[in-house]
């Protein structure tokens, strides 16, 4: 398995940085499944051959972290926050409208590929609430009017 260069140049300099090498694990997951879209077999094997763990003690870390994921998502990858706060503050309607609106459930992908959607746990923006992720922008006090705009712009730019 090959990575870019880039990815290579922050592992490198990873290394350097963490007492061991397993230390290096989950950022190292998360600049993969950067590159490749998710975490495939071959990431998973190549990683724990690097790390010198197994690729069951990867898996176990993979399944920890809701942010990792073993299957292709889409090319927005909508997060909406249904904990606490953003409970509270209309969250579920806001995850529930997104699931008719899309046609999809929790971890599922549109048949076009553009979006794939995750009900997740806090993501750090309460005072916001209710609150949603799309890839790495955070989208914050949403409505369901909001919401259906911020699809529309990311439908807009693919
Ligand atoms: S509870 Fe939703 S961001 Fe914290």
């Amino acid at each position: 398995m090959r990575f870019s260069e880039e990815f290579e140049k922050r592992y490198a300099e990873m290394v350097g940085h963490y007492p061991t090498k397993r230390s290096i694990l989950v950022p190292s997951l998360l600049y993969a499944q950067d590159e490749v879209g998710y975490l495939s077999d071959e990431v998973i094997a190549e990683l724990a051959k690097r790390t010198e763990l197994t690729e069951l003690e990867v898996r176990n870390v993979i399944s920890y972290y809701s942010m990792l994921r073993t299957k292709p998502a889409g090319k927005y990858n909508v997060q909406v926050c249904t904990n606490i706060s953003c409970l509270i503050r209309g969250g579920e309607e806001i995850y529930d409208h997104c699931k008719k609106k899309l046609g999809i459930g929790h971890k599922q992908v549109t048949a076009d590929g553009m979006f794939s959607l995750e009900e997740v746990e806090c993501i750090g923006a309460c005072s916001w609430a209710p609150a949603m992720q799309v890839n790495y922008d955070f989208h914050e006090n949403l409505t369901i009017a909001k919401m259906d705009k911020i699809l529309e712009e990311y439908k807009q730019k693919a």
